[in-house]
């Protein structure tokens, strides 16, 4: 039986939905921390050691959870999922996608550079450059929201109304990231989230918050929403320029009535979005996974 890693400290519901669409496959899927992924070099056996894997790398590399830590030991996670698929195992999403995608000021750069439209940032580590250019924005009239450039699940996110609320601008671990806020005239607070795989767009759903943020970890309640032209084309887009096998795209609908990339997540959730459209989400990941990944010849993994 050809086996499977999971990437995850914490397998959870995902998991194990992920884990029973691959059994349903005939694949055997293990959970591994990348906390317990070694590089031993220099030395017989394989490069790469992974807790579950000792006689052998596993066929693919399904990727639910980067963990968090130092800057060396992050960069240690992701340097094993990049030396895994350098000896050749398939990696979804690989280190790449997760790099650009975790990092809120790349996924802009990239966004911007494709001229996918996504609301005017800026990133700055000097204090009193993101203090001149959000008092600049504040007293225009426009208004910001200020991100951590690493966030999710919308946690120490914050809005900026007018100048009296400069003393909330705060930078995330040295680096401020400043959004330029999108208005619009819906009745209520709402963002669109689309499921984008293998370069199609799969599903979405329009999430409704109680506040202007509208994560599903924060409250929001979700509907389904139909994929209509533009939130099709952009969440495609989104994901092709980010190189991301699979991806959750946030959208939202600007004052003019067009939509605008707002993030895009390389490890996104499911839950909501199952619970809304009832597709099977985990079976559909599962099987472009396995699309994704050719039979390895034996051969093919790095054993010294
Ligand atoms: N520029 C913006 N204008 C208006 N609302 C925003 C903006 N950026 C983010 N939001 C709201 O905040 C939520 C969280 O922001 P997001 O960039 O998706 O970060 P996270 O990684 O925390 O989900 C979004 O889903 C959206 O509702
Ligand atoms: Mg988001």
């Amino acid at each position: 039986m050809r086996r499977l890693a999971i990437i995850t400290d914490d397998p959870g519901w995902h998991g194990a939905r992920l884990t029973d669409a691959f059994g349903r496959r005939g694949y055997h899927a293990c959970y591994v921390s990348l906390t317990r992924c070694r590089l031993y070099l220099g030395q017989p056996g394989i490069p790469v050691r992974m807790s579950g894997f000792e006689n052998g790398l596993p066929d693919g590399v399904f990727v639910r959870g980067v963990p968090g830590g130092s800057l060396e030991q992050v960069v240690h996670y992701l340097n094993i999922l990049h030396a895994l698929k350098r000896l050749g195992i398939p990696v979804y999403n690989d280190a790449g996608a997760v790099e650009r995608s975790v990092d809120k000021a790349m996924t802009s750069f990239l966004l911007q550079q494709a001229g996918v439209p996504t609301p005017a940032t800026w990133v700055t580590p000097t204090n009193s450059e993101a203090l001149a250019i959000a008092s600049d924005e504040l007293r225009g009239g426009r208004k910001l929201v200020v991100k951590p450039v690493f966030g999710s699940q919308g946690q120490g996110v914050r809005k900026l109304d007018t100048v009296d609320d400069l003393g909330r601008l705060v930078a995330s671990n040295g680096v401020f990231y400043l959004q330029r806020f999108v208005e619009n005239t819906l009745a209520e607070s709402c963002d669109w989230r689309v499921f984008v795989i293998n370069g199609k767009a799969d599903g979405a759903m329009r999430r409704f918050g109680k506040s202007w943020l509208n994560n599903v970890a924060q409250g929001a309640r979700c509907e389904v929403a139909s994929l209509d032209g533009d939130l099709k084309k952009l969440a495609e887009d989104a994901v092709a320029v980010l190189e991301m096998n699979y991806g959750g795209v946030d959208l939202m609908l600007d004052s003019r009535g067009r939509y605008t990339v707002i993030e895009v997540n390389s490890i996104p959730a499911w839950k909501g979005l199952e619970s809304v459209t009832g597709v099977d989400v985990a079976d559909r990941l599962a099987a472009d996974f396995l699309r994704f990944c050719p039979a390895l010849p034996e051969e093919r993994i790095a054993i010294l």
